[in-house]
């Protein structure tokens, strides 16, 4: 048994292990070929965050979901390449949005340059993305524009906020599913529709990606709350600072509206108040990290996680589909 990826999964085949480890080298290599520039300050700003790390869980997914075909089918590799550089492209862009000072655990590039710069690069890498699709074909390319729509749809419904008279739970499902699930369920489709899998073997992993995606950005936002900067390399609280209502937070106001306890409903007080204010800012996450408003959200991202499992069922037994049922806790256990 050996421990592959970030996320510590215990793959029980040597050519599984193996295959994923090469599949995974070439995508670091794609990426950084695919982030060069004749401009050196281009490449300098494009590979900051390549260098810098990051779990790679989307090329991650692509490999194991190519393992219901022919993993070594020539799409495969670079599929992955596009997923983590629209991947990265939006980490560029949100970070400008969230004025965020921390990614992969160094400086930001809209920190470091500017939001221009930060602007311009994700879209330079999405420029790249493009040109590698275009040689996966048509239906590639179509795949990627409808994944991309609906994660800037999703941003972009989060930034506005629900609609009036909708319930905010649902609104903010939408927008994870969307902003992050849609480009997980990428990632599962294109690692099994390159590989040749059958049409009902893609459709199985695809919405598969998204409902692991939608746990995952669950536990993104438990994280922002519950984590220290340490492990997952950004700044705590910043969904609070910029007033992003994420799943704890939500249930925290249910739960003070419900319940009316009053020191529910003071810090639903202090949460609608400054939170550029640090002391403020710091006493609400010291809050919530012991409210019982995040163990309502740790469960919600479990069931998630779970019916993200239940959707393999009818996947053939092999090693693969026991490392996609591990991905299913291991991104809800993570720490960053
Ligand atoms: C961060 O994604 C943005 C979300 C969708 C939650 P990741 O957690 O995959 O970030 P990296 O790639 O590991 O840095
Ligand atoms: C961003 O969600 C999702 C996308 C980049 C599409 P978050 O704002 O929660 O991501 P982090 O926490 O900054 O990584
Ligand atoms: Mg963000
Ligand atoms: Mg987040």
């Amino acid at each position: 048994m050996t421990v592959v990826g970030p996320f510590g999964l215990s793959v029980r085949d040597q050519a599984l292990e193996t295959d994923v480890q090469a599949g995974l080298a070439a995508v670091e290599a794609g990426l950084l070929e695919a982030t060069k520039s004749e401009v050196p300050f281009i490449t300098e700003a494009a590979q900051h965050l390549v260098r810098a790390g990051g779990k790679r869980f989307r090329p991650l997914l692509v490999m194991l979901a190519s393992r219901f075909g022919d993993p070594y089918a020539p799409g495969i590799v670079p599929s992955a390449v596009v997923v983590e550089l629209t991947h990265l492209a939006t980490l560029y862009h949100d970070d400008v949005m969230d004025e965020a000072d921390v990614r992969r655990g160094v400086e930001s590039a809209n920190a470091r340059w500017g939001n221009s710069v930060a602007v311009l690069t994700g879209d330079f890498l999405f420029a790249r993305a493009s040109h590698i699709l275009a040689d996966l074909g048509p239906e590639a390319v179509r795949i990627q524009a409808e994944a991309f729509e609906r994660l800037v749809t999703g941003q972009i419904l989060e930034t506005a906020g629900p609609r009036d008279g909708r319930d905010p739970v649902a609104h903010y499902l939408d927008v994870i599913a969307g902003k992050t699930g849609s480009l997980i369920a990428v990632s599962g489709r294109f690692g099994a529709l390159m590989s040749g899998a059958d049409e009902s073997v893609v459709d199985i992993l695809t919405q598969y990606g998204e409902r692991l995606g939608t746990a995952f950005q669950l536990a993104d936002d438990v994280l922002d709350i519950a984590s220290d900067s340490h492990e997952s390399g950004k700044t705590p609280g910043t969904d609070l600072r910029e007033g992003i209502p994420t799943l704890p937070v939500l249930r925290l106001r249910e739960m003070a509206e419900r319940d009316g306890r009053p020191e529910d409903l003071e810090l639903v007080a202090l949460l609608d108040g400054d939170l550029s204010d640090d002391a403020r800012h710091a006493e609400v996450l010291a809050r919530l990290r012991v409210h019982p408003a995040l163990e309502q959200a740790r469960r919600d991202t479990i069931q998630y996680a779970q019916d993200a499992r239940a959707t393999l069922a009818p996947l053939p037994e092999c090693f693969a589909k026991s490392a996609l049922e591990e991905l299913c806790d291991a991104v809800v256990h993570r720490a960053g």
